[in-house]
Parts: C-alpha cells; sequence; structure tokens
C-alpha cells in the first residue's frame, strides 16, 4: 500500500487520541480507516451537496487501497446519499438509512462514516448508536461548526415535531477526521456561522487564542475563499501549508481541544460542560423565532454580546471586554445586534420582544422561576464560575430592552468618584509612544475601539510592542522595543480597516522598520473607504526626506508599500502640508526622535489646522521624555518644530486622560442631585476644551468645584438651587452644550445680574451662544435639545448661534417623559442627568444603545457607579409613546405659504399655481410696501437689516392672522433667519399649514439674479447665504418644489414649414406648468390625483426601471407609448443612478439628485406616482442597513408631493409611526416582499404581515413568490377573506406566479418591452396582462362602431383599433354606414357585446331619443358624438356624450402656456356660426374665458348662437375682424372649411372670410384651433406659425384629441396616443397627397 506522507495533528479526547487534523485527508481516511477499524462492511452516509464534491475522490482511495488487500474477505464499500438540511434530521430519514442498511445486509461489524455537516453527523451518529445496538463510525465533519461542535463530544440526535434534538444518544465515534480543506467549497455564510463557536470557545476558555482570532481575522477568512488548493493539494503536508492555513488549523485544532478537554472532564453535562453555552442561553431563545432564516452561529453572535452585557452589568464583566468581543465577533460577519438587517428584514423579527425571549427561556430544562441560567464572563478567556450562574429575570430584562426608565434620585452614593473612557486622540497616540519607547508601561483607561484595536494589532505584526492585559481589561501593559520593528512575516499586509489614526500614524512608524529575514518591505491596507481618504502630503514629505513609499492602487491613498531599509528614516529638514489633517504631523513628530539626524520639521502649505491636537502630540512626547521645541519667529510662535533625536522612556504607567465631553455627565449629575462627583484623570492641566465645564458651567450655577492638575471634583447646591446663567458662550466647548442645557431646564434661581445680557432677559433664563455647529452633528441637537425639554414642560427658544433654557423648579418638571434621542450618544446622556432630578418624576431614555458611540457602559455605570435606578423599558407601539404627532390634514383653503432663495422662482412658481387654485397671489414684498410705505431696500438702507427684519415679523404676523384662506403667499428670502418668523411659521406648518420650499439650482439663481441688478444688496455671498438658510428652508417646509421651469429662454418659433408630424409642438415648460397646477391643487388637497383602487376596473402602475431621467433615453422618446393604459407610475428611486446604468452592487442615490429625476419625469406626465425606495432584502439595491438615508428619501416623496409612497413593513414599528405621522395628503402604500418563497399563502407569518401593514398603510402590498401555480389561487383565497380590508395588491413573483399578475385587480405593476429591465421576475407588460385576462374571460371582447354617412373614408376606425391592438384589448372597431337612424343602429347598441359608438353627421341629434341619457355637455352642444355604455348593478344604460369640446378644450390648455400670460381679461374668437361652433363655444367657456366673440360671414346666424347659450357666456357678434371692443383674442377657433377663409399669404378671392394678420396682433401670443383638415396647411394654420408667439393647431389633431377621450371613456385606459397619431397621420398625409 503506497502511503501519501500527510501532516496530522492529533487531539485526544476521553482518553483516546481519536481526533485527527489537518489538511487533504481523503487518502488518510482510508487507510487509517482500513487498517484499524477492519470489517466486512464500510458506509459513506453524505448529502447532495457534498457527494458530487467529495464522493468520487473517496470512492477510488477506497478501490485503491482495497487492491491492496487478499481478495479473499475484501471488505464491501457502500454509499448512500440523502438531502440536505435540517429536515432530513428526522424520524422518517432515520428509518430509511436502517431499512437501507438492513437490505444491504449490513451487520454488527460495520463501519458507518458521516461525511457533511452537523446533520449528517447528528443523524448518522445516532443510527450508528442503534442500529444492531450501536456500531462502529467515524465523524468526517465538513462544516466549521460540525468541526469545532457537533463532530466532537458524541452528542448524536434528531429532531421531532416538538423540538430539535430531543431524541438522541451519546455514542463516541471510533475517528473525528478533520479537514480542513473542505472549507473551502463551503458558502461563506456557513463558514461565519461555525466561526461564531470558535470564538465563543476561546471566550470562556483562551485569551490567547481570542487574541489570534481577534488580529487574524483577514487571514483566516483567506485560508478557506483563496484559491482552491483541491488540485495542488497545497497544505497536506507542513511544507505545502501556507502561514493562513496553519493559523486556520491552529484556531480549529485549538478549539477542538478546548471542547475535547471539558467533555473529557465533564462527558455527560453536569456543570463544566455548560460552558459551552455561552451565548446560547439568549442565541436558543432568539433562534427559537427566526429559525430558518438565520443560523444558529449568528442568534449565538448576538447572545454572546448580550451574556456579556449581562455580565458587565452584574460587575462581572469590564468594558473593554465586552468591548473586545463584540468587535472580534463583528470582525468575523457576524450580527452582535438584533438591529442587525439580519433581523429586521425578517417578518417574525416584531415577536424578537423581552417578555417572548424570556418566555422562551423559561422553557428550557435548566432554568427555573425567576432565574436563568447564564454563562457570565469575568475576562476574555475566563468565566465567573465553572458552570453558568443564575440570574434574575430583571437584569437579562434590562439588558435586553432598547429604551431604559431612568428614575430619580438621589443617587445611593453620595460621593461618586469615576473615570470616563480614555480619549481616542490620547489612546493612539500613547500606544505609539509607549510601543516606541523603552521599557513596560501600563496603560491605564484606554479607549476600546476599532481604531486602538487595529492599532495594536499592527504593533504586533511588526514586532513593534508586547501587549498584554491587567486588571480584567482594564489596564494595558506595553512593552516596548525602544523603536526596533521588523516586516510582518511572510510579507503579510497590514490591515487597519477605517482607521483613521491608526492609518497616518503608523504611515511613519512603517518608514522606522529594519529589513529582516530577507523581509524588506510593509504593506498597509484598509477597507474600501480608507483606500479613499488622503494620505498624499504625508507620503510626498516622507518621499521627499528619502524614505520609500509606494502606492499599491490609487496615488494618494491606501494601500502603501513601505520599504524597509537599514538607513530607516533619514530625518533633517522636512516640509510637510499640514492644512488637510494634523495627524500627518503627529504621525512625523511622534517618530522624528528615531531619525538618523536630527528632526527640523517646517509645516508649509498656509493655515496649520488642528493646532491643538499637535500641542497635545508635543504635550504627550514629553511625558516620554522627548522634549519638542517649537521654533519662535520675531517673538512669535512659528510652524516650525526642532525635534532632538533619543529613544522615548517609559513611564512605569500612564494614565490616558477620560474624554471631558463624557465627563460633563457625571460631574452635572452631581450638580443636580446635590451629591458629589470625582472625576479622575481631567483637572487643570487637561487640553481638552471641554474640561472647562465644571469652572465655567458648573461653578457659577452654584456648585462647588475644586480642580487639580488631574482631578476634578463637583459638588452640587442642595436640590432646586441650581442658578440660571443668564448668558455663555460655549464656543470652545460646544459638545457640552446639551449637559448644560439639561441642568438649565431646573436652574431657577435667578441668574447673576451681570450675567444677564440685558434687562429684558428673564432671571431664570440660561442662553448658550457659539453652538451654531451643533445643528449639523449627529442631529440638529439645537431642535432636538428643544423638542424633547418641552416635552418636559421646559420652555426653550431659539438663537441665532444657540439656544435658550428657561429653567423651572424640579417639581414642576413634567411627569411622564420619554425622551428621543435621534440616536445620539449625547442626547441620552443629557437627559439621563435631568431624569436623574431629585424631586420630579424621571423619564424613559427611548434609544438605549446609542450610547455605545463613547460611552458603552454608560447605563450600567450610571447605576453601580453613580447609584441612580433604573430599569428595562419595551416601548409600546401605542401612537401615545410615539415621538411625533401626525401633522393634521388641513382644510382644503388654507393658505399656502412659499419659501425659498431671491431667484428660486416663488413668484413665477406662485403664479402658475394661483391660476390653478383661482387664488390671488399676495407678495411679502408688496404687503411691506403697503404697510410701511417703503420698499423693502428703502427700509433697509434707512433703518439697516435688524430693523427690517422686526417689522417683517410683524408683517408676518399679520398675513398669518388675517390671509391664512385661499392666498398664495409668496414671502422673502430672509424670513427664515429670525427666530421669531421660523417659529411663526412652525407653528402654521405643524397645523397642517401648507408651506412650500422653491429649490433651484444656485449657479441657476446665481445666474438669473447677475441679470437683474435691482433687488437689494445682501452684502453677503449668495452662496454663504444659501449654505444657512436652506437648512432652515427643508425644516419649516412641508412641500418641496424643484423649480426646472424659472428662466428658461423661451422657445424661438421656427416655420412648421407643412410638417405637422406627432402632437403640436408642446415645449416642456408647458409639462412644468401642468405639474405646477398639479402640486398646488396635491398639496390644499383640493384634487389629489389618486388612483380609485376600489373601483371594478383593474388598476395599473408601471414600474419605471430607468437609471437616470435627465438624459436622452430610447424608452423616454416613447414614454406615451410607455404609460398607455396605466393609470399610475412607480419610480423604483433604488435604481436611480447618475451615471446611466442600473446599480449592481447596493447604494443609496443622493437625496438632491433623486429629487432632480423626479422633477424632471413630472414634466412628462401628471399621472400619479408611486414613489418606490426598495431594499436588497426586499429585492431592491438599497442596503437594508441605510435606515435613516431611506427613511430621508421617503420624505422627500412626501414632500415633493408624490401621490404614494411605499413604506416597507420591516422598519421598527416606532420608525413607521413617525413617518406615517407626516404623510399628509400622501398615501402609504405598506408592502412586504418575500421574494425567498418561503411566505405562504395560508401561513400565520403572511396575516401578521397584513395586519402590520393595514396599520401603517392606505394601501397594502404583499409579494410572495410562487413554488406552484396553485400558490396563486391560494393568493386569490386570500384576497377573498380580507376583501372588506384596504385596497390590496398581491402578488406572486417567478414564473409560476404569472398568473397572479393577471389576476391582480388593484395596482398591478407592469413593465413596458421599451423600457431596459423589469423590476421583479416575471413582471408582464399592461398589454400581456389584458390579452391575459381576455382568455381567462375576465375581459370579454366588445363591439365598436362608427354610426353616420358618408364614413369610408373615416380615420375612427384606424384610431380605435391602433389604440386596442397596442394596449392587447380584444375589442373591434367597424363601420355602420347609414342614411337614417334606423332598427339596425337600435339592434347594435342593444347587443351585449356593444362597446361604444361614434357617432358624425347626420345622426347628431337623431340619435337622442334612443339614449337612456344625454350628458349636460351633450345638451348645451346640441349634438351627441359618442355613446357610451355604462353598466351598474347589472343594468346597462347608454348616455349620449360630447367628446369634440374635451379635445378642444386639451388642445387650448396644450397650446397655451405662461409665456402667453393669459389673465382674467383674455378674451378668444369663434370663427363661423356652423355645427361645431357651438362645441368651440362651450369649449371656451368652459375653459374660463368670460368673452367669447363670434365672427360669422352671416351675422344673423351668429346672433342666433348668440341667443342659444346663456348670457353668462358674454358672446359678443362682431361684425368686422378689423376692431375688437376688449382686449385681442389669446385663443382662436375657427369651424369654417379651409376653402371659406383666406389671408394676406393665401389670397383667395372666393372664400368669404378674409382674416387680417392684425387678429393675430396680440404681443404675447396665442393659440389657434382650426377644425378644417383639408388640405393639411390651412390659410389660417399657416398665418399663425407666421406669427411670433403663435401656435396653430392644425383639424386633425382635434379628430385624434376627440378620439383619445371616446377611447378613454369606453375603455377606462388611457390610449397611446402617439402610436395612435404616427399611424394616423401617416394616413392622412397619403390621402391629402
Ligand atoms: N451534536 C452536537 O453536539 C451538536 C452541536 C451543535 C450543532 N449540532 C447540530 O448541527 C446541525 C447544524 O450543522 P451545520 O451547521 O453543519 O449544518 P448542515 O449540516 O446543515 O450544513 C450546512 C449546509 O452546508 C452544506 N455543506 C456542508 N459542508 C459543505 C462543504 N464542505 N462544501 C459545501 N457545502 C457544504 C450542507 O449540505 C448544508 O446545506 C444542527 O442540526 C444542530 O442541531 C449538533
Ligand atoms: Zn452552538
Amino acid at each position: 500500500m503506497v502511503r501519501t506522507e500527510t501532516t496530522i495533528d492529533k487531539v485526544s479526547i476521553l482518553g483516546s487520541e481519536s481526533i485527527h487534523c489537518g489538511f487533504h485527508l481523503i487518502p488518510y481516511i482510508v487507510q487509517t480507516v482500513l487498517s484499524t477499524l477492519s470489517s466486512s462492511t464500510y458506509v459513506l452516509f453524505t448529502d447532495t451537496h457534498l457527494a458530487p464534491i467529495y464522493l468520487e475522490a473517496f470512492e477510488s482511495a477506497f478501490q485503491a487501497a482495497i487492491q491492496d488487500l487478499p481478495e479473499e474477505g475484501r471488505p464491501r464499500w457502500l454509499t448512500q446519499t440523502i438531502a440536505p438540511g435540517e429536515q432530513s434530521k428526522s424520524r422518517e430519514t432515520k428509518a430509511s438509512l436502517e431499512d437501507w442498511m438492513l437490505s444491504h445486509r449490513c451487520t454488527r461489524d460495520t463501519v458507518v462514516l458521516a461525511l457533511g455537516g452537523g446533520v449528517i453527523g447528528d443523524l448518522v451518529g445516532f443510527v450508528s448508536a442503534n442500529f444492531m445496538r450501536g456500531v462502529r463510525y467515524c465523524q468526517i465533519p465538513t462544516t466549521l461548526l460540525a468541526m469545532v461542535d457537533s463532530a466532537v463530544g458524541g452528542k448524536t440526535a434528531i429532531d421531532t415535531p416538538l423540538g430539535k434534538n430531543l431524541i438522541g444518544a451519546f455514542h463516541q465515534p471510533s475517528y473525528v477526521f478533520i479537514d480542513a480543506s473542505f472549507l473551502e467549497t463551503l458558502p461563506r455564510r456557513e463558514f461565519v456561522n461555525g466561526m461564531a463557536e470558535v470564538v465563543k470557545t476561546a471566550a470562556i476558555w483562551d485569551e490567547a487564542e481570542f487574541a489570534k482570532l481577534e488580529s487574524g481575522v483577514a487571514e483566516i477568512h483567506s485560508a478557506v475563499l483563496g484559491d482552491s488548493t483541491r488540485k495542488t493539494c497545497a497544505g497536506r503536508t507542513l511544507e505545502t501549508r501556507s502561514a493562513a492555513q496553519s493559523l486556520l488549523l491552529s484556531v480549529i485544532r485549538a478549539s477542538i481541544a478546548t471542547k475535547a478537554h471539558i467533555v473529557t472532564i465533564d462527558e455527560k453535562e453536569t456543570g463544566l460542560r455548560n460552558l459551552v453555552n455561552f451565548g446560547h442561553t439568549i442565541g436558543h431563545a432568539i433562534e427559537a423565532i427566526v429559525t430558518p432564516d438565520v443560523l444558529h452561529g449568528e442568534c449565538v453572535a448576538v447572545g454572546m454580546v448580550l451574556e456579556a452585557e449581562v455580565a458587565r452589568s452584574l460587575g462581572a464583566l469590564g468594558n473593554a471586554a465586552v468591548g473586545r468581543l463584540a468587535r472580534c465577533i463583528k470582525a468575523h460577519g457576524l450580527p452582535i445586534s438584533l438591529d442587525d438587517p439580519l433581523f429586521t428584514k425578517l417578518a417574525k423579527s416584531e415577536r424578537l420582544k423581552v417578555e417572548t425571549l424570556l418566555d422562551i427561556m423559561r422553557v428550557d430544562k435548566k432554568n427555573s422561576g425567576n432565574v436563568k441560567k447564564i454563562v457570565l464572563l469575568s475576562r476574555i478567556g475566563k468565566t465567573l464560575e465553572e458552570r453558568a450562574t443564575g440570574v434574575q429575570d430583571d437584569v437579562i430584562a434590562r439588558t435586553l430592552s432598547p429604551a431604559v426608565k431612568v428614575n430619580p434620585g438621589p443617587p445611593s452614593n453620595t460621593h461618586f468618584k469615576l473615570a470616563t473612557p480614555g480619549s481616542k486622540s490620547i489612546s493612539n497616540r500613547a500606544l505609539v509612544l509607549a510601543a516606541l519607547g523603552n521599557g513596560v508601561c501600563k496603560l491605564g483607561n484606554l479607549l476600546h475601539s476599532d481604531d486602538t484595536q487595529v492599532m495594536m494589532s499592527a504593533l504586533v505584526e511588526m514586532k513593534g510592542a508586547d501587549f498584554t492585559w491587567e486588571d480584567n481589561g482594564e489596564t494595558l501593559v506595553v512593552k516596548g522595543t525602544g523603536g526596533k520593528l521588523s516586516p510582518p512575516l511572510a510579507n503579510k499586509e497590514l490591515y487597519l480597516g477605517n482607521a483613521g489614526t491608526a492609518s497616518r500614524f503608523l504611515t511613519t512608524v512603517c518608514a522606522l522598520v529594519q529589513p529582516e529575514n530577507g523581509l524588506t518591505h510593509t504593506i498597509i491596507t484598509g477597507n474600501a473607504r480608507m483606500k479613499q481618504r488622503p494620505i498624499g502630503p504625508l507620503v510626498d514629505a516622507l518621499t521627499a526626506n528619502g524614505s520609500s513609499l509606494e502606492y499599491q492602487e490609487t496615488v494618494g491613498c491606501l494601500p502603501l508599500k513601505i520599504a524597509a531599509t537599514t538607513d530607516g528614516f533619514k530625518g533633517g529638514k522636512i516640509q510637510l502640508a499640514a492644512s488637510v489633517s494634523s495627524q500627518y504631523v503627529s504621525s512625523i513628530l511622534l517618530c522624528a526622535p528615531y531619525a538618523r539626524e536630527e528632526v527640523l520639521l517646517e509645516l508649509t502649505g498656509g493655515i496649520v489646522i488642528s493646532q491643538p491636537y499637535i500641542d497635545l502630540t508635543i504635550a504627550m512626547m514629553a511625558e516620554f521624555g522627548v522634549q519638542v521645541e517649537r521654533l519662535v519667529v520675531d517673538g512669535k510662535p512659528s510652524d516650525s518644530y526642532r525635534i532632538p533625536q533619543g529613544t522615548y522612556t517609559n513611564p512605569s504607567t500612564y494614565n490616558i486622560e477620560s474624554d471631558a465631553s463624557s465627563a460633563t455627565y457625571p460631574l452635572a449629575m452631581a450638580a443636580i442631585t446635590g451629591t458629589t462627583c470625582t472625576i479622575h484623570n481631567i483637572g487643570s492641566n487637561s487640553l481638552q476644551g471641554d474640561a472647562r465645564f465644571a469652572k465655567d458651567v458648573l461653578e457659577p450655577m452654584g456648585c462647588t468645584v475644586v480642580q487639580t492638575a488631574t482631578e476634578t471634583t463637583v459638588t452640587g447646591p442642595p436640590v432646586g438651587q441650581l442658578r440660571a446663567l443668564g448668558f455663555i458662550d460655549m464656543e470652545p466647548m460646544t459638545d457640552a452644550f446639551l449637559t448644560a442645557s439639561a441642568l438649565a431646564a431646573v436652574a431657577s434661581l435667578p441668574a447673576l445680574p451681570e450675567r444677564l445680557q440685558d434687562a429684558q432677559q428673564p432671571t431664570n433664563s440660561t442662553r448658550i451662544g457659539g453652538i451654531a455647529n451643533q445643528r449639523v452633528k449627529e442631529c440638529n441637537r439645537i431642535d432636538a435639545m428643544r423638542t424633547q425639554l418641552a416635552k418636559f414642560g421646559v420652555e426653550t427658544n431659539e438663537l441665532e448661534d444657540g439656544i435658550e433654557v428657561l429653567g423651572i423648579r424640579p417639581d414642576q418638571l413634567r411627569t411622564g417623559a420619554s425622551v428621543h434621542c435621534f440616536d445620539d450618544h449625547r442626547v441620552a446622556m443629557a437627559f439621563s442627568v435631568l431624569a436623574a432630578c431629585p424631586g420630579a418624576h424621571g423619564a424613559i431614555i427611548e434609544e438605549k444603545r446609542c450610547v455605545e458611540k463613547t460611552w458603552p457602559s454608560w447605563w450600567d455605570d450610571l447605576s453601580r457607579k453613580i447609584g441612580i435606578t433604573i430599569s428595562g423599558v419595551e416601548l409600546s407601539d401605542s401612537p401615545v409613546a410615539s415621538t411625533s404627532q401626525p401633522i393634521p390634514r388641513h382644510s382644503t383653503d388654507a393658505s399656502i405659504f412659499i419659501l425659498g432663495m431671491r431667484g428660486a422662482g416663488k413668484t413665477h412658481i406662485g403664479k402658475i399655481g394661483a391660476a390653478a387654485l383661482g387664488w390671488p397671489v399676495l407678495d411679502a414684498d408688496d404687503m411691506f410696501l403697503t404697510e410701511t410705505g417703503e420698499t423693502a431696500k428703502e427700509y433697509v438702507n434707512a433703518r439697516g437689516w435688524p430693523a427690517f427684519r422686526v417689522e417683517e415679523t410683524t408683517i408676518l404676523k399679520k398675513i398669518i392672522a388675517e390671509k391664512s384662506k385661499g392666498y398664495i403667499i409668496s414671502l422673502g428670502g430672509g424670513v427664515v433667519e429670525t427666530p421669531e418668523n421660523r417659529e411663526l411659521l412652525k407653528a402654521y406648518g405643524h397645523g397642517g399649514g401648507p408651506i412650500v420650499h422653491i429649490i433651484r439650482d444656485i449657479d441657476e439663481i446665481l445666474a438669473y439674479l447677475n441679470s437683474e441688478p435691482t433687488r437689494p444688496s445682501l452684502g453677503e455671498d449668495l452662496r454663504d447665504i444659501y449654505v444657512r438658510r436652506r437648512p432652515w428652508f427643508h425644516e419649516l417646509s412641508n412641500f418641496e418644489f424643484v423649480n426646472l421651469i424659472s428662466g428658461k429662454p423661451k422657445v424661438v418659433k421656427t416655420l412648421a414649414n407643412g410638417d405637422i408630424h406627432g402632437p403640436p409642438p408642446i415645449s416642456t415648460t408647458k409639462g412644468a406648468e401642468d405639474e405646477v397646477a398639479r402640486f398646488f391643487r396635491f398639496m390644499t388637497g383640493v384634487d389629489t390625483n389618486h388612483v380609485n383602487l376600489e373601483g371594478s376596473q383593474p388598476t395599473y402602475f408601471l414600474c419605471l426601471t430607468l437609471p437616470l431621467l435627465t438624459a436622452p433615453h430610447p424608452s423616454l422618446d416613447a414614454f406615451d407609448e410607455l404609460i398607455a393604459g396605466v393609470d399610475a407610475l412607480e419610480l423604483r428611486v433604488d435604481l436611480l443612478s447618475p451615471d446611466g446604468r442600473l446599480p449592481t452592487t447596493p447604494t443609496v442615490p443622493d437625496v438632491a439628485f433623486v429629487a432632480t429625476q423626479l422633477a424632471s419625469l413630472r414634466q412628462r406626465s401628471t399621472l400619479p406616482i408611486v414613489f418606490t425606495v426598495r431594499t436588497v432584502s426586499q429585492g431592491g439595491m438599497c442596503p437594508d442597513e441605510a435606515k435613516d438615508a431611506i427613511f430621508e428619501l421617503m420624505e422627500l416623496g412626501v414632500k415633493s408631493g408624490c401621490e404614494y409612497v411605499d413604506l416597507e413593513a420591516r422598519w421598527s414599528t416606532r420608525r413607521m409611526r413617525d413617518f406615517v405621522n407626516k404623510k399628509q395628503t400622501t398615501k402609504i402604500i405598506c408592502s412586504w416582499h418575500d421574494h425567498s418563497g418561503a411566505l405562504q399563502w395560508e401561513s400565520e407569518e403572511v396575516v401578521e404581515r397584513y395586519k402590520t401593514a393595514c396599520e401603517f398603510g392606505d394601501v397594502v402590498k404583499i409579494v410572495a413568490k410562487a413554488n406552484s401555480l396553485l400558490d396563486n389561487l391560494a393568493m386569490l383565497r386570500f384576497r377573498e377573506t380580507f376583501k372588506d380590508g384596504p385596497p390590496l395588491m398581491t402578488m406572486n413573483v417567478g414564473p409560476e406566479g404569472r398568473l397572479s399578475r393577471i389576476l391582480s385587480p388593484v395596482f398591478g405593476p407592469v413593465t413596458h418591452p421599451a423600457l431596459p429591465a423589469s423590476s421583479a421576475p416575471g413582471q408582464l407588460s399592461f398589454a400581456q396582462v389584458q390579452t391575459g385576462l381576455h382568455l381567462v374571460g375576465r375581459l370579454p371582447a366588445k363591439k365598436f362602431y362608427l354610426f353616420g354617412q358618408p364614413i369610408a373614408h373615416s380615420k375612427s376606425p384606424l384610431i380605435h383599433n391602433t389604440g386596442f391592438q397596442t394596449l392587447g384589448l380584444p375589442h373591434v372597431y367597424g363601420l355602420h354606414e347609414s342614411a337614417t337612424v334606423d332598427e339596425s343602429i337600435r339592434e347594435l347598441i342593444r347587443a351585449p357585446d356593444f362597446g361604444g359608438a361614434s357617432v358624425t353627421i347626420p345622426h347628431k341629434l337623431e340619435i337622442m331619443p334612443l339614449l337612456d341619457e344625454i350628458s349636460s355637455h351633450a345638451k348645451l352642444i346640441g349634438a351627441v358624438n359618442t355613446i357610451i355604455p355604462i353598466t351598474k348593478d347589472g343594468e346597462t344604460k347608454l348616455l349620449g356624450d360630447n367628446t369634440d369640446w374635451l379635445g378642444l378644450r386639451e388642445l387650448i390648455a396644450k397650446g397655451l402656456s405662461s409665456e402667453n400670460d393669459r389673465t382674467d381679461a383674455s378674451t378668444s374668437l369663434v370663427l363661423g356660426a356652423g355645427g361645431t361652433c357651438r362645441a368651440a363655444v362651450y369649449t371656451l367657456h368652459q375653459a374660463g374665458f368670460k368673452t367669447i366673440y363670434l365672427f360669422n360671414r352671416t351675422r344673423p346666424n351668429a346672433d342666433k348662437i348668440v341667443a342659444s347659450f346663456p348670457a353668462e357666456y358674454n358672446i359678443i357678434p362682431l361684425t368686422s375682424l378689423d376692431e375688437f371692443p376688449g382686449e385681442l383674442p389669446i385663443a382662436v377657433i375657427s369651424t369654417i372649411p379651409a376653402q371659406g377663409t383666406a389671408t394676406e399669404f393665401c389670397p383667395n378671392p372666393d372664400a368669404g372670410v378674409f382674416v387680417p394678420k392684425s387678429v393675430l396682433a396680440r404681443a404675447a401670443g396665442g393659440v389657434l384651433i382650426d377644425v378644417a383638415y383639408k388640405p393639411k396647411i390651412t390659410p389660417l394654420i399657416d398665418l399663425a406659425e407666421r406669427t411670433e408667439g403663435w401656435t396653430g393647431v392644425p383639424g386633425i389633431q382635434m379628430l385624434l384629441e376627440q378620439g383619445y377621450k371616446q377611447a378613454e371613456f369606453w375603455t377606462g385606459r388611457r390610449p397611446p396616443k402617439t402610436v395612435i397619431s404616427d399611424v394616423v397621420l401617416t394616413a392622412y398625409d397619403r390621402d391629402m397627397k
């Protein structure tokens, strides 16, 4: 037998070395099994995932090996493959395996091999334990989880319907073969899943192993993700094994060894073995809810973090350890909290409530009563007890709860002492200094963050320092190497994640590295974001100094290859550009002592940024024994530094200064509770600005402050005795203003008189200035403080650059406050202080976890170190607890306020809006003039801006009081500058009054304003003003309108020259104006443009999947065709992309970009828009975790007046409630998508989903995937069950689900062949759906007719049949010619398949008696041209209507734009008194013309017409066209045949009517419609086309327009206008030739 050389690492368990580890072990396994477990039969069981990959190799190795055995008694080799997955761990599969073995005559001597993951291992192990009372077996685990966990220890089991692993046995395998090369084919998620157990084992047992897992993330993962080694078998022997493989095997081995050790001591699980349950008590409870969507290891990962937090809250575990654990888990790609999208995207995640989780734990046999067994860590690598510890439920509940209740003090400690977490800047510097120094330095209070973590790992890789933890991980012991560093082994790259400070500091450190063992460089790299962050100036400086640094990818960024040379860092004179980052400077300073020559560092490039940080570095270097000299030039400190050569001398201990901003909270706690607090590590020596808080804020409030160089102690006055501050400038400590505001809330004693700003300032007022920057932090903090303080009944005002708080007594604080933190740690901690105020009522802090950013153990410290009682709270989802109230729906006549920059187009847009609503426009500037008698400019020049602002406020108040209904009010751009005005507007908006912000590109504004020099100068750069005001405009408005219309050059007219293809020329300006009209009607609620989703006719929307709507695209050219038939458009926001390509990786598009896209789409169509931002887990492209950005986009949808916004039901209830509260006129489609095939229409889950969606949506949408055709029927049954609820959209995606798309009656999403992609698998076009409906019998074919004579040449059949065909409708339109309205017509219109008819001469009057009803329009016009059958309650009635006037009205609307300056006084003209004249008159009256001139060759006919219309039509008959009694007409309709008209350009002596040029002399132009359509260009059209400002509309257009209206009446569908007009006009052209 040929033995394959294999390196094996053996681990002993239960006294035998049966666990064999290595790579590529198949030959070894076969040899070992054959030679040590002799048998007549070997059986290998595996699953169908593994068989195709590995079975062949086993088979051939086995066959080869038995060839060497004597023929006599050669064993049998049998294999059997089963289905993968947990469901195979069943009694059924177990029985089938047993039967299979029996049928293959397996006997007691059989040896079974279990090749697979934990499922195979457990199942096959259990079969082996039972078969013939137990046969020998071997585990060959192929998943990481199985290798480190399930295969080791001999536990075997199967599942039953009542629970997992409930039937099983202990049965030790003869061998466990750990072949780590199997992991190369394991899906990544499964590998990561196994890492959870590896991390777990290290965390409870072995700190050194844990450290390997922390630093080796990238390497460990690369060992299984790299190129497959299956061909080369690399790793089988030690010589061929890569470093990564060795590391991987060593961590697996160590994990197994620990488990084996524990099992050996405690085989049958009595105490110690429970340790491996770390993370599992809570993890299992979570798993019970989310399985199988979330894997075991993923649940355990979160369980470990939560259980570690439980340990921390009991004081067993330090903050540092919790941080390390969480960071390590996260680094391996596992979730660390239930907020991870892995959970939140699941419907079931709603059940992850504290009570439910505790209930599940209660069922666990290990737990009893109100105590749960949890493994408590005491540090990394060690547990508190050698078993699980009983923990009270309320402790667990507090940890699990998302919110916390802080109870009123006083605290149980009257003098509490603490050190707040270390400052990040100081931590990073200290690490470098101590590593480069000589000797041992104990660093106290190091901040635990990703930054410090990567810094430490990198220093270790370069052998630059040795780190060990002491004091429970609170102290880091650094053994420095005096600046001796080596290149990382095996050229390993140093991975720095996104740690900016580390990357900058380490760049120079790497230049100190000396070559060793042929290794001559160091490479530092980072994540994708890091690879974009600048490092150029530092690299330039070092390169110029003689070091060799090479960019590996992008110039100016990481990764960097830094040469290790014996020369090291040259030194001498170094020049560095320091205007980008002070970290470059610190990097060189820190390493400068180790240069070969003394360094003279000269900073160039103008302004040096962040000098305090440079000072900090220098001060710290001094503490490590190196004095930097800042050179003085002309008696002033210069930007040059001299750094002497030397080596740092490590102080034996170095206490990292606490973060001074964090320190303000405990200090304030002493102030508010009348107790004493001492903060170590922060004193008068501190370089941090916020260190002044105690002296500058607390002392004047009445506290006693004692500050030494390194310590601060504050004692508060008796409770209720805090003094207001008057005025304080907090510019040097802006972050501390929140703490100060919280205290000011109960600072009710009068401020010291000298601190008051003026006589008007109330004595209980604290005004904090200098903090304007706090508006743009994690949230708008000034606003946050104001809204949240209001919940306590505390009054505040907003100042230009700050906030005013009016203090009240503690007992006046309101009860029941629940503080929303805006995910901002400072808000949470500041309000904890106010909540703890004795004599008040405490408060709920809603988002507990946001403190993690700077003080993860804040809540534990608050309760344990300070002594304030806190408890866990799970917020109820009732609207009462919600953070915002719904904006009330205002009445439809509330005045609209218009905000925006000067030049944004407020007046222009306001005017168009006013025309649409018929409301007057009020310009605040004009109002200013009437009120003050001066223009704004005069007023400002005479009295200055402040006086102007005061007057402005008075006028604003007046407007709000007196003009709050029925006005459009355009406000000055500066109105938002004063807090009073903002307050007024905010109140108006919150009360439901519409305030619209007009947005226009700032460059366009500038260009426009430069052309208009008459406005008052603001004395300030407009861009600066814009930057300042924009957030206010945004915040105060409840609508935003992107103005793409103002200032566009007028379309200069070119002569149409006989080519009238396509619809009349409509400028985009016109489309934009239609949108303004729609927008204004929408804002008021007068016309919300919503679709009737409750009617009997199915409704559809088109899924617009174009990535860019502002660039030309063939689909956009065919836009009209695209939207034919549909009722709305869905804008898939997540598919938008500025580069015009559909995104392929998850991204969130920029808000401003989306706003412009939307505005541009609106110019093409006024169809309702469904605004959808779809996340990855719901089938879209927005990353699931981009919660805030997604909500910002959805708010854009609401503010831009989208008729519908899609809200995925996957967010937290509170977040959804907050959003829905802001919806105003928009309807919410609450949607749930499960494309996985798991969501069943009969399941409980779908009902749960439905209920949630009903709670938040006006429309409910549920999308599942059809696995079979039957799922579509299940969907229909589901619809039937909920038919009385809100409109319900349902669908099954996938090919099997197509039927559901045909049968979905509400807002069926459709695609169109002209679009680049469909938005979901299986999507159909509108036409396909109609065809489908017809085929399944839901859309019967109808017959349509034209009645009249002669009609042979009519274009109507072409119009309608083209429309039907394009839309996929089964109908047919035909001619029915007859001289009179006879019996044949009567029969046709009463036939059951009658769909409708057009009526033409000579039947337009005669038809009337045959019909059931005549519309009022048709009556007045005196002609029916359309018959519409209307079926109601099973009975069909025939309606006679007239669409001629509708066609005419459409053409007038299209033909006129704001450029034509139509006013109330504008007039119109009708030529001719024939048949169509009545329709023309009627149209013009309906179009709002108060004067209609009528000219006819024979005056009496005209008079007859006048007499037949009501007097209010004001029809003025003319005797001549040379003179008009009033304004010249803006709209002209000629109803005279073409040969009857003549002009100076088309003279015709036979024509009865000569139209002089002067008729069209109106300066701003107008529209002329000539009803005649032979010839193509009539004399009148010719005249209009020659006249500047006029649009000529030929008669064929009217024919088309009235036809479109008919089609829409008959089918309820928007016809494909361009397709129809192309076909008809081509035919018409042919006729005319
Ligand atoms: N006995 C114990 O002590 C113990 C401990 C922990 C877990 N378990 C049990 O383990 C089971 C989970 O085990 P698991 O996580 O290994 O899941 P698994 O066995 O279902 O394997 C996961 C998936 O990966 C596939 N797969 C496995 N190895 C592969 C490879 N090398 N290449 C490609 N695909 C591969 C499998 O076919 C399967 O689809 C559970 O039933 C659990 O109860 C038992
Ligand atoms: Zn486990």
